[in-house]
């Protein structure tokens, strides 16, 4: 079996101190939730996932157990898998035996951490061809050419979707779209619109994990800017917003402070604010818009009984 891993991503210092500045500068400071993901930031989100107020991630699990068969039926067999930040690819391998891919292609911008889930994947299923990409697929989705074009069933569960603002969602899912020849397709799972409630507790859990998910951003930001935020001084903030559809994550001053780092400084105000993420929630028909105007043909779709999440299977033509 013909295997391998290609680092295609390389980190570009400059330009990231420069996007965190900016961010920091701008009259309602916000930094990119990509920034709440390093060694301590994943393991915090993995932590998240096994909560009980945290239902996205055993909802879509349950989708997939229940309906893999139905799904199996949709996308066919035998497709190359691109698993669009795959992590430790557990939820692609989760799929195998239903979808029985001829090659899996697992994308993750965290390099060293997918080097070593490829590794040990390999060794459970020898029969599946697979090929690592280290690269940054939210901006371009050119893949190498030992990537096959035929058959490509791109996999992007975890309604990371969401992450995006719906304009941001609507260009992704069109390079998505683009990659794929008539053949192809992409399997999405997309959180839901619900009670108000339930999202508060979803990202503000009892016992403070999502506020330490928030707030360890600042100590990477630290790393990254050599900027001196002292993550004692500010809070974690969720709120719903219902204009927008989406969740909100903040970070809010708790006194008056200023945040000094190479090159630059801000001063916040007590109560002041920094905009750390959005998760947007859709309702289906809003979601099928969406890819409709991605160029995506046919879908189908499963959500589970309560309604709160949707796995869809859209394909190219
Ligand atoms: C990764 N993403 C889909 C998560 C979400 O629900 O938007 C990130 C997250 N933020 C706080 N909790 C989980």
């Amino acid at each position: 079996m013909q295997n391998g891993f290609i680092q295609i991503y390389q980190r570009n210092a400059e330009a990231i101190c420069g996007e965190i500045a900016a961010g920091l500068l701008a009259p309602n400071a916000w930094i990119s939730p990509k920034y709440l993901y390093d060694g301590l930031g994943s393991k915090l989100f993995a932590a998240i996932c096994e909560l009980p107020e945290y239902y996205p991630t055993r909802t879509e699990a349950q989708i997939l157990e229940r309906c893999c068969s139905d799904i199996a039926r949709s996308t066919g067999r035998g497709a190359t898998l691109i698993d669009l930040g795959a992590g430790n690819c557990e939820k692609a391998a989760r799929l195998f035996s239903a979808v029985q891919p001829a090659h899996y292609v697992p994308i993750d911008i965290s390099v060293d951490f997918l080097r070593d889930a490829v590794e040990s994947l390999r060794y459970r299923f020898p029969q599946i061809r697979m090929t690592g990409l280290g690269m940054d697929f939210s901006r371009s989705l050119e893949l190498p050419d030992a990537v096959p074009r035929e058959k490509r069933l791109f996999f992007y569960p975890g309604s990371s979707i969401g992450n995006f603002m719906p304009e941001e969602a609507a260009a992704f899912l069109g390079r998505v779209r683009e990659a794929c020849r008539a053949d192809g397709g992409l399997l999405i799972g997309v959180d839901l619109l619900k009670h108000e409630e339930l999202l508060q507790d979803a990202y503000d859990d009892a016992i403070g994990l999502t506020a330490a998910f928030n707030l360890n951003m600042l100590q990477h930001i630290n790393h990254l800017l050599k900027a001196d935020f002292r993550p004692r001084d500010w809070r974690h903030v969720s709120r719903f917003n219902a204009g927008e559809s989406r969740i909100e994550l903040h970070l809010e001053a708790r006194r008056d402070l200023t945040v000094v780092w190479e090159g630059g400084s801000r001063h916040f105000a007590q109560g002041e604010r920094i905009h750390t993420e959005n998760s947007y929630k859709y309702t289906p028909e809003r979601f099928l818009q969406l890819l409709e105007r991605a160029g995506f043909g046919r879908v189908s779709k499963w959500i589970d009984p309560q309604g709160w999440f949707m796995l869809c299977h859209a394909r190219a033509a």
